[in-house]
């Protein structure tokens, strides 16, 4: 099994896909899976600036494209070429805590600055599919 360190590497070379022509802020993803399969993302922008896509959800709609659930990740990295640590941005968040648990590591790094966190510490107080109950 992939460590985490080898994990963010996956990531970096995801990062080479992005496509970002306009911020030139470039985002990588990679969802490990306890059964040892990978799944990338990377930002993909658009000139309708809202229309793109962040890295991190490009990587674990993937995973559950391609079948996986939060119960099958072991580890999500999000790595990004900043000159400070990147961290998912609000509505990542969101998606990230219906798609993930809430412990599973999510590793962020810049290449200078690694940190393992999870989506209950970057997501407090979530509104979630129990929210809807009546
Ligand atoms: N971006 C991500 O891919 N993930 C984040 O969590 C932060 C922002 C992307 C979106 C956009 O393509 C670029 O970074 C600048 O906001």
């Amino acid at each position: 099994m992939m460590n985490h360190q080898e994990l963010v590497e996956e990531a970096f070379k995801a990062m080479k896909n992005a496509y970002a022509p306009y911020s030139r802020y470039h985002v990588g993803a990679c969802v490990l899976c306890k059964d040892g399969k990978t799944f990338y993302g990377a930002n993909i922008e658009n000139a309708s600036y809202p229309v793109g896509v962040c890295g991190e959800r490009s990587a674990v709609f993937a995973a559950y494209s391609n079948g996986y659930r939060k119960d099958d990740i072991e580890a999500l990295a999000i790595v990004s070429d900043g000159k400070t640590l990147g961290s998912p941005c609000g509505m990542c968040r969101q998606a990230l805590s219906e798609l993930l648990n809430q412990d599973t590591p999510i590793i962020l790094s810049n290449g200078k600055e690694t940190v393992e966190t999870n989506i209950a510490e970057l997501l407090p107080f979530q509104f979630g599919t129990d929210s809807l109950k009546k």
